[in-house]
């Protein structure tokens, strides 16, 4: 096959952490040719997507001590070329958030992109449907009690009646911006003005859950399907679970509530055209969909001695 990943600089990837690099790797293991692009080598020719493609060829990162080691040179790039992207057999979108209208408009392009030919995954469509905090509010049924408003009083009497909250920034990831709110903080007012944007942006704010101590799990769906899970536990005085927040790592299983959450949220997952996703649930509540780019599949894989790469690469071929 051939691949196209849509993604950030090379430089600013973390081989040993993200999973792109997990995928790619495992699709160049697999025999099969791999090409990068960023958003700028994008263009629409003719009516049809073309992108200015880079062979890619990578040396593997290697588990040494349980941790990922990778080269200072473990990629390398080859001439780039325009070709049309229906040349691949399936096209990447793996450009990270935030959402910015650049990104829509890279969505627009793939868009283009006939589904017979080549698969985008995730599909474009199903990458503006999906606001990673909004969507999960189409599962509420599964969701701890959550507030989306820029109305401080409603927020004020939603942590009133909760004694404790969570503040999140609908264009957030990797924790950012993320605020635990209770009523008696000296900075409520601040607070919610900075974040809503002195009332011009909604937030969403959310019941807290005690159970975050134990972990934030992040769990990977392949075409709707649950594949791994990783839990990510909050150290020292941070509440806040996120890897890039040193959340710490730790091995898990998925119990059968979290089966259950999966099984609401895969076949609308599947509808959407969001075949990978990785969800996170904090106490047998889910708290977030990630569709644009989400990790987690190097440390299920290290932890857990895995390939989930290598599943994604092998349903994709599957698929035919
Ligand atoms: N309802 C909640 N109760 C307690 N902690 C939460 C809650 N929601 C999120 N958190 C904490 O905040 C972190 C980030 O939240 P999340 O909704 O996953 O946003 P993002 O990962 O996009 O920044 C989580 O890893 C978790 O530790
Ligand atoms: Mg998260």
């Amino acid at each position: 096959m051939k691949l196209a990943f849509i993604l950030d600089p090379l430089p600013r990837l973390d081989p040993g952490h993200d999973s792109t690099v997990a995928i790619m790797e495992a699709a160049q293991r697999l025999g099969h040719e791999v090409f990068v692009a960023e958003l700028q080598h994008l263009s629409v020719i003719e009516g049809k997507a073309w992108a200015k493609l880079f062979p890619l060829t990578l040396q593997p990162v290697v588990l040494e001590e349980g941790l990922w080691r990778a080269a200072p040179d473990w990629y390398e790039v080859g001439a780039g070329e325009w070709r049309d992207l229906e040349d691949m057999t399936a096209v990447f979108m793996r450009k990270d958030p935030p959402v910015t209208v650049r990104y829509l408009y890279a969505t627009y392009i793939l868009e283009l992109i006939d589904p017979e030919k080549t698969l985008v995954i995730n599909q474009p469509q199903g990458l503006r449907e999906a606001n990673e905090k909004m969507y999960t509010l189409q599962f509420y049924g599964v969701m701890p009690e959550t507030l989306v408003s820029l109305d401080k009083e409603l927020i004020r009497d939603f942590v009133e009646r909760h004694q404790a909250a969570v503040l999140k920034p609908l264009g957030g990831k990797a924790g950012e911006g993320i605020l635990f709110l209770e009523p008696g903080d000296r900075n409520f007012n601040s607070l919610v003005e900075i974040s809503t944007h002195q009332g011009q942006e909604p937030v969403m704010v959310q019941r807290f859950l005690p159970e975050a101590k134990d972990g934030d799990k992040r769990i990977i769906l392949l075409d709707g399907e649950p594949i791994g899970a990783v839990n990510r536990i909050p150290t020292g005085r941070e509440f806040r679970g996120n890897m890039a927040v040193g959340g710490r790592v730790a091995p898990t299983e998925i119990t059968p509530r979290e089966r259950e959450i999966c099984q609401a949220v895969g076949p609308k997952l599947r509808r959407d055209g969001l075949y990978f996703v990785g969800i996170d649930v904090i106490g047998g509540y889910l708290t977030e969909v990630n569709v644009t780019s989400p990790t987690g599949i190097r440390e299920i894989d290290r932890l857990g001695g895995v390939s989930l790469g290598e599943r994604v690469i092998n349903w994709l071929v599957a698929r035919g």
